[in-house]
């Protein structure tokens, strides 16, 4: 038998069906784009080129469907937060969210003024299907080298993060069986 306090089942709220999509598409491009950049590094040429060229647009996408959950999120009201969280497990949800949003946003921006520079203003092609233009930074070799550093940086970054937003995620579900994890996946009982 599962040993949900009834009390704490009741206050965990799910989120809103959007919101739940956008959280996953969001996660699966990410995850998708950290593997695909560490993985095609030894590949040939014209493979890494196009694997990147998927990189590029799903970085872009990434970046609109994060405006749009941001947009969500100023119209919506937040879904409370568990009630038997402690002060600390909280605050460390709030920052590593508050964070993720911020590396949502500063990801793709990076990686698109890196492009940029790199491609002296070649547009981004998204798809095949249009091109966004490159972001007024400069094309000089300093410019490209901050740009690239940066990006690498807080890609690292967004994967400590993930790493442990995922153990915060397990040890809800596993330890404090606390209906966290469900309140962001629709199937879960
Ligand atoms: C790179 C991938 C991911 C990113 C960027 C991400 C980002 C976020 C953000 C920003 C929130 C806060 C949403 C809000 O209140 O506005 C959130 C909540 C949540 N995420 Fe993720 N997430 C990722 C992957 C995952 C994975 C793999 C899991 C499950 C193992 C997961 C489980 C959850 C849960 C359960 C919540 C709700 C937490 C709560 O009750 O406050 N996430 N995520
Ligand atoms: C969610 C969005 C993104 C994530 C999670 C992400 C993640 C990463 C990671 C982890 C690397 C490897 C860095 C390293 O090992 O030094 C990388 C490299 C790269 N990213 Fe992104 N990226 C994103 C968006 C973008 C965007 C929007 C663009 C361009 C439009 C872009 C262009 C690149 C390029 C060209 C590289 C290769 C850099 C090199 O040659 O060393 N990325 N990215």
């Amino acid at each position: 038998m599962e040993t949900i306090d009834p009390g704490a089942a009741a206050s965990a709220v799910r989120y809103s069906r959007g919101a739940m999509i956008l959280h996953w598409l969001i996660a699966l491009l990410i995850i998708g784009n950290v593997l695909g950049a560490w993985l095609s590094e030894d590949l040939p040429k014209p493979d890494r080129a196009a694997i990147m060229g998927l990189h590029k647009a799903f970085g872009i996408t990434v970046l609109l469907l994060t405006l749009v959950l941001i947009g969500w999120r100023l119209l919506h009201r937040p879904s409370p937060m568990v009630e038997t969280l402690k002060a600390w497990e909280a605050a460390l949800a709030r920052v590593t969210h508050w964070l993720f949003y911020i590396l949502m946003l500063a990801l793709p921006l990076t990686g698109w003024a890196f492009v940029s520079a790199a491609s002296q203003g070649k547009p981004v092609s998204i798809f095949g299907l249009f091109g966004m233009p490159a972001l007024p930074v400069g094309f000089d070799k300093a410019t490209v080298g901050t740009f690239k550093d940066l990006h690498g940086a807080l890609g690292t970054l967004m994967v400590a993060l993930f790493v442990l937003h995922v153990a915060g995620a397990l040890k809800h579900q596993f330890l404090d069986r606390d209906g966290t994890l469900r309140r962001m996946v629709p199937f879960l009982k």
